[in-house]
């Protein structure tokens, strides 16, 4: 017998109906397509969450949730962790295969020459309060870059397209260089362009008028391994967020300051601050049985920051490669951190704890890359700007993979309404 091909739902108090064709990826299970499901039975489709729907096709990036697979254009994650670069990923994001040598050193070339942020964005940060946190200064200056080139972005023209991704990915570094150096008052610095991405970054964010940096090379790997592991992850709420704002025409600066904000939450991108956070409240191996009985009561809203995830159910193939790299990056560097036996402790009882066992929560990329940051210097408010650094390279890819795909429509869900039925206005001395 072959595959169906298509779904038959009937309404069986009217019966009214609506045979539903398959659609069927190069991966991962068919969708039901529900596009004339209104129109054949009155019925809309409701999925908190959106558990069950597909919102687009995209041939970026595939999770398969129950194997612990992460592909990039095909390319699994534990190979390009081990042998590829931020840069190259950020090219075969955007590109859909791996950069010749030649085509690399264009793309190094023109990420390198827009680096500079407008002197004009400088003074924009001046009015921040010097606490605002890192992660509002960045939505805002990203949003603000839309200021700065609207006069030659043409959003249905390719170049352009092109144009502002490069500018995206080459400026967020300097600009979340600039939101640290402005919360400490130290001065901000200008990319030197005779290094690489990720040293480049490392230097605006840490080096001082008054000597040269000795950066490890270690951290500058650590840092590379952390945005590729970083860089895409589907259709997640922030790319979703960018996919919804970038559906009404809106601008590429707009769209990615749209999904920072999303990333913010604690629970996206947010998680690695408050995973450190939270270690830093259990404080001590002791502590971590408290801690696991709290997780589990539904009377408390206290959640183990950096477990479960919507999709992984079986491991995060990024926290493993994470781990692995958390022991050696603080072996390497010499750092020894007593957050770091708080945090195998907290792993090994949730692993083995029936709650989280049945719920099939494990931890995620999140969980071990605050203690690798932490090591680097880098503070814990800016843990998730790190996040928004790497995950531009795939916002930015799909951004354009949405402008290029034919068809595209604005993204409008509907609802369920709870509210009144129709009712009179009342005047003020009868309510
Ligand atoms: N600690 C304790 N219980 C949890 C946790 C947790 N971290 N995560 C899920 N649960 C429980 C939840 O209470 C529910 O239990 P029950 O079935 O008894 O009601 C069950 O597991 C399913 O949880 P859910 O909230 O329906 O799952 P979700 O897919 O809607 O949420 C999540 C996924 C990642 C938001 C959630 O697991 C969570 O809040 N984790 C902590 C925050 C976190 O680490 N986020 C980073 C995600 S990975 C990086 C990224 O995407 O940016």
């Amino acid at each position: 017998m072959s595959d169906p091909k298509t779904v038959k739902l009937v309404d069986e108090s009217t019966q009214r109906s609506s045979t539903l064709p398959l659609v069927a990826g190069t991966l991962g299970p068919a969708c039901i397509d529900i596009g004339t499901l209104y129109k054949d039975t009155g019925h809309f489709t409701y999925d908190v969450g959106y558990g069950s729907t597909a919102s687009t096709k995209s041939a970026i990036t595939y999770i398969d949730g129950d194997q612990g697979v992460l592909l990039y254009r095909g390319y699994p994650i534990e190979q390009l962790a081990e042998k590829s670069s931020f840069l190259e990923v950020a090219y075969l994001l955007l590109n859909g295969e791996l950069p010749k040598p030649a085509e690399f050193a264009g793309f190094e070339h023109d990420v390198a020459h827009h680096t500079m942020m407008h002197e004009s964005l400088k003074n924009f940060f001046q009015g921040f309060h010097h606490d605002a946190h890192p992660m509002a200064m960045l939505a805002a200056a990203v949003a603000s870059l839309s200021a700065f080139y609207h006069d030659d972005l043409d959003v249905e023209n390719p170049a352009d397209r092109k144009l502002a991704a490069i500018r995206l990915i080459a400026k967020m570094p300097t600009i979340a260089a600039a939101c640290y150096r402005y919360s400490i008052g130290w001065p901000f610095r200008y990319p030197r362009n005779n290094l690489e991405y990720v040293d480049r970054f490392l230097h605006m964010m840490f080096e001082v008028p008054s000597e040269p940096l000795q950066m490890s090379p270690v951290a500058a790997r650590a840092l590379d391994l952390l945005f590729i592991l970083h860089a895409d992850h589907e259709q997640n709420a922030s790319t979703s967020t960018v996919r919804l704002v970038g559906s009404t025409g809106a601008n590429p600066y707009a769209s990615i300051a749209a999904g920072i904000t999303a990333l913010w939450g604690p629970a996206h991108g947010g998680a690695n601050e408050a995973v450190l956070k939270q270690l830093k409240e259990i404080g001590t191996p002791d502590n971590v049985e408290s801690a696991i009985l709290r997780a589990k009561d539904k009377n408390d809203s206290f959640r183990l920051m950096g477990f479960g995830h919507r999709v992984y159910k079986n491991f995060d193939p990024r926290a493993k490669i994470i781990r692995e790299m958390c022991h050696k990056v603080l072996a390497e560097l010499g750092v020894s951190d007593p957050l770091l036996d708080v945090a195998m402790k907290l792993e090994e009882a949730a692993l083995k704890d029936e709650y989280f066992v049945e719920r099939k929560l494990y931890p995620n990329v999140d969980f071990y890359s605050g203690i690798i940051y932490k090591a680097l210097g880098i503070p814990t408010e800016m843990f998730t700007v790190m996040f928004a650094i790497a995950r531009t390279a795939g916002w930015i890819a799909h951004w354009i993979e949405q402008h290029e795909t034919p068809g595209a429509r604005i993204g409008r869900p509907r609802q369920i309404y709870t509210g009144h039925d129709v009712r009179d206005y009342m005047a003020s001395d009868k309510r």
